[in-house]
C-alpha cells in the first residue's frame, strides 16, 4: 500500500509521516531530503547555480540511502546538515529542476516498489504515485508553520527571527505551487488535513484513522 502525504513547508510533514510509517509498519521516504541532498552537493562543489547540467550530473550519480533513520549520501551521514538554512534555500535549484526531477521521480518509484510506504513531499499523490491507495494533503497556516520552522531550527541551534522565516516560507510557498515540473498541488482524491492547533500526537492518529479507513475499504 502507497500512503502519500503532500503539503506545503513547515507544516510538520517530515517528522508526522515518519511516525506514522512507525506505526503503521511501513517503510518512510522523505522525499524533501532526496532535493536537499542535490543541492548540497552542488553547494559543496560551488557550481553555477545557472548550469542545470552539473545538478542533473549529480542526480544521476549520488547515491542516497534512506533507508534507515538517517539521510546517507555518497556513504556520508548529511542528516543535519541538509536541514541548514544554506541548503534549505539552495534547494530550490534542484526542485526547480526537470531533469533533476525526471531522476529523482525514477529513485521513489524504484524505492517503492513492491513496498508498503508512507511517501512525503509536494508531488507524491499528483505526480509520482497517482494511483495510491490513500493520499493526505497536510497543511497549516502561515504564522503556525513559521513558529514551528523556527523552533525547529532553534532545537538545531541556528537562531532566526520569526519575520525572516515567514518571508522565506512565503517565497519558498510560491515556488513550490508556481514550479512549472512538479508543483505542490492537492490531489483530487486527497484528504486535506489543516493541523493549527493540533498536537503531533493529534495529528498522528487522525491519520491513522484515515489509512486504516482505507486498508479497509
Ligand atoms: O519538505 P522539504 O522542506 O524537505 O523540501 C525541500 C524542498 O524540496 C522544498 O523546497 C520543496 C522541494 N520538494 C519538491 O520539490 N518535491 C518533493 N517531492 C519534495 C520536496
Amino acid at each position: 500500500m502507497i500512503v502519500t502525504i503532500d503539503g506545503p513547508a513547515g507544516a510538520g510533514k517530515s517528522s508526522i509521516s515518519r511516525r506514522l510509517a512507525e506505526e503503521l509498519g511501513f517503510e518512510f521516504l522523505d522525499t524533501g531530503a532526496m532535493y536537499r541532498a542535490i543541492a548540497l552537493l552542488g553547494l559543496r562543489a560551488e557550481i553555477d547555480w545557472a548550469d542545470g547540467d552539473r545538478l542533473v550530473e549529480f542526480a544521476k550519480s549520488a547515491s542516497i540511502d534512506l533507508s534507515g533513520r538517517a539521510v546517507i549520501l555518497d556513504g556520508e551521514d548529511v542528516s543535519h546538515e541538509i536541514r541548514s538554512q544554506q541548503v534549505t534555500q539552495a534547494t530550490r535549484y534542484a526542485a526547480g529542476n526537470v531533469g533533476v526531477r525526471e531522476e529523482l521521480v525514477r529513485l521513489q518509484r524504484e524505492f517503492a516498489e513492491g513496498k508498503d510506504i508512507v511517501t512525503e513531499g509536494r508531488d507524491q499523490g499528483t505526480l509520482v504515485f497517482p494511483h495510491a491507495e490513500c493520499k493526505v494533503f497536510l497543511t497549516a497556516s502561515p504564522e503556525e508553520r513559521a513558529r514551528r520552522r523556527v523552533r525547529d531550527l532553534a532545537s538545531r541551534g541556528e537562531t532566526v527571527a520569526l519575520e525572516d522565516i515567514l518571508q522565506q516560507q512565503t517565497k519558498r510557498d510560491e515556488e513550490d505551487s508556481q514550479r512549472e515540473v512538479g508543483p505542490l498541488l492537492k490531489a483530487e482524491d486527497a484528504v486535506e488535513v489543516m493541523t493549527d492547533g493540533m498536537t503531533e500526537a493529534e495529528v498522528l492518529l487522525k491519520l491513522v484513522g484515515i489509512v486504516q479507513r482505507y486498508q479497509h475499504a
